[in-house]
């Protein structure tokens, strides 16, 4: 405010005759807007210190936690390096070194080191690996003392084995709590989505499976194969047959043509009448499987009708629904799972990603038990195990709990939907959405409709440029996405969604 009153008053006092007596001297009014940005940096710079200090975990590198602060181009000399070792040495599958091309030293909380000193805010934290940020101390601290005692212990029970398991049926709502089973199945969501899969064919004895248009359930065969991924799994397409694709809700670009305002959600209509039509070509599937809310394909929350009338249909025919919370569980949706927001209750629950706590490997199914017709003997992954996530995974639940971080990815949620509504008249953007701390910003061109990928990927750059690690998705990588920690603060969301909003604005083509 002070600098946009000095800038007024030497407008005026050079549109109007400043040496008149009642006007102060051009020099007087110069000085004052010099000194308007002068104590301008200085708040910056104290907004800068108080940003660090919020990042209570990490009092050892508070010396870089100043804020986003990118010097010369990116990559940098030594991330350039790394990265083209990288190239020569690993195989070809690396899609974030490649949009985000830095080489990372060290984090903190949401803040990021590249090798080359340029510090962002990462608001992708390892695609949502990690719910309280990277390196939290007290999860740091449970780890390494997990490790020290006992790293693994085969399917033998163990403390921490037994504390993981209450702490995750803890967290479910009150009606499933007894009437689920933990699997344990791996290291990563596709293994979880393999199990699932697995455990729905054997209790129902039937082979098809259904998933939605624009799903993503993984990389290896039945989870790719049951994903949306058309040009993806075309090398491996087929390997694993009977996988139905149905029309997903996604309103903002249905693939019916649909608009929502007079659809009355047809989406779910095919969904049933396909069910229990004789003649539809799809047989009663093993399993329906879904997101409520598909993350790689761009935060797209489903609607409350489309979900309860799968729900219900799959019941009354007696398919098991499995809801896929990969990216969604572990409270990334302002709740633990983002089922809970639709008022249903699944058969199969599957997380991974956030359970480890401090991204340690862990991935479970939570099932109905009156599924659990696996014979003890001939049921793989009886390694599937690590204590260090189990210990850590409980000591985030508790973290939550404690901290109310549930409540604070609602309420930064809501910060971030107020500071990037002004997005809403860009001609460009289709649509802000999300859910808690998962928002997606999609972009598409104004006249033909179609997806903006090249303006996502350009904004993606741009904002790490200025300091912010964000993620695309959707088609073509239309959906700039942001995945902050659940406990972000105010201020850094704040930065963050400035930020984003300015590279939009500017990165945009005038329509
Ligand atoms: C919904 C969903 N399910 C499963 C997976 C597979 O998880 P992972 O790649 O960790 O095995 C992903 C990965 O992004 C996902 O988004």
């Amino acid at each position: 405010m002070q600098i946009v009153r000095a800038i007024s008053r030497v407008e005026q006092a050079l549109t109007t005759n400043w040496t008149s007596h009642d006007q102060e001297p051009i020099s007087t009014t110069i000085g004052s807007l010099s000194t308007a940005i002068t104590s301008h940096a200085f708040d910056r710079v104290r907004s800068e210190l108080r940003i660090g200090s919020d990042i209570a975990d990490a009092p050892a590198l508070n010396d870089w936690l100043t804020g986003p602060r990118v010097t010369g181009a990116l990559p940098g000399p030594r991330s350039a390096d790394m990265l083209a070792r990288q190239a020569r040495r690993e195989s070809n599958p690396r899609t974030y070194p490649r949009d985000l091309p830095i080489a990372i030293d060290e984090a903190a909380g949401c803040w990021v080191r590249d090798v080359d000193g340029n510090v962002f805010i990462d608001f992708l934290t390892g695609a949502g690996v990690l719910s309280l940020g990277h390196g939290h101390r007290e999860l740091v601290q449970v780890a390494a003392e997990q490790l020290a005692k006992l790293s693994y212990g085969a399917e033998f029970p163990t403390p921490a084995r037994d504390a993981f398991t209450e702490a995750q049926l803890s967290m479910l709502p009150a009606g499933m709590r007894d009437r689920m089973k933990i699997h344990f199945c791996g290291p990563t969501g596709k293994y979880a989505v393999d199990a699932a899969i697995r455990l729905c064919k054997t209790a129902t004895g039937r082979d098809d499976i259904v998933a939605f248009q624009g799903g993503l359930h993984g990389s290896s065969y039945a989870p790719m194969a049951a994903s949306g991924l058309v040009e993806e799994k075309s090398p491996v397409s087929n390997v694993v047959p009977g996988m139905h694709f149905f029309p997903f809700a996604h309103c903002s670009r249905c693939l019916l043509g649909l608009h929502p305002d007079t659809c009355s959600t047809s989406c779910a209509t095919y969904v049933e009448r396909s069910l229990k039509d004789a003649r539809s070509g799809t047989p009663l599937p093993g399993a329906v499987i879904m997101e409520v809310v598909p993350g790689e394909d761009g935060v797209v929350p489903a609607t409350v009708e489309f979900v309860r009338r799968t729900r219900e249909v799959t019941r009354e025919l007696g398919i098991p629904l499995v809801v896929d919370e990969v990216p969604t569980g572990c409270g990334r949706t302002g709740t633990w799972f983002a089922f809970e927001q639709y008022g249903i209750e699944p058969d199969v629950i599957v997380a991974s990603l956030a359970m480890g706590g401090i991204g340690a490997p862990v991935a479970i199914i939570i099932y109905d038990s009156s599924l659990d017709v696996w014979h003890p003997e001939r049921t793989p992954e009886p390694s599937a195990e690590d204590q260090l996530a189990f210990a850590a995974g409980t000591a985030a639940v508790n973290i939550i709990r404690r901290d109310h971080l549930l409540d604070n990815a609602c309420l930064r949620g809501a910060q971030v939907a107020r500071l990037l509504a002004p997005l809403e008249f860009n001609p460009w953007v289709r649509e802000v959405r999300g859910r808690g701390l998962m928002w997606g910003v999609e972009l598409a061109d104004p006249v033909t409709g179609l997806p903006a990928g090249g303006l996502g990927r350009a904004v993606q750059a741009a904002a790490l440029h200025r300091g912010l690690i964000l993620e695309c998705g959707g088609r073509e990588d239309c959906v700039v996405r942001m995945l902050p920690p659940l406990n972000v603060t105010a201020q850094i969301v704040d930065i963050a969604c400035r930020i984003l909003v300015a590279v939009i604005e500017e990165l945009s083509p005038l329509s």
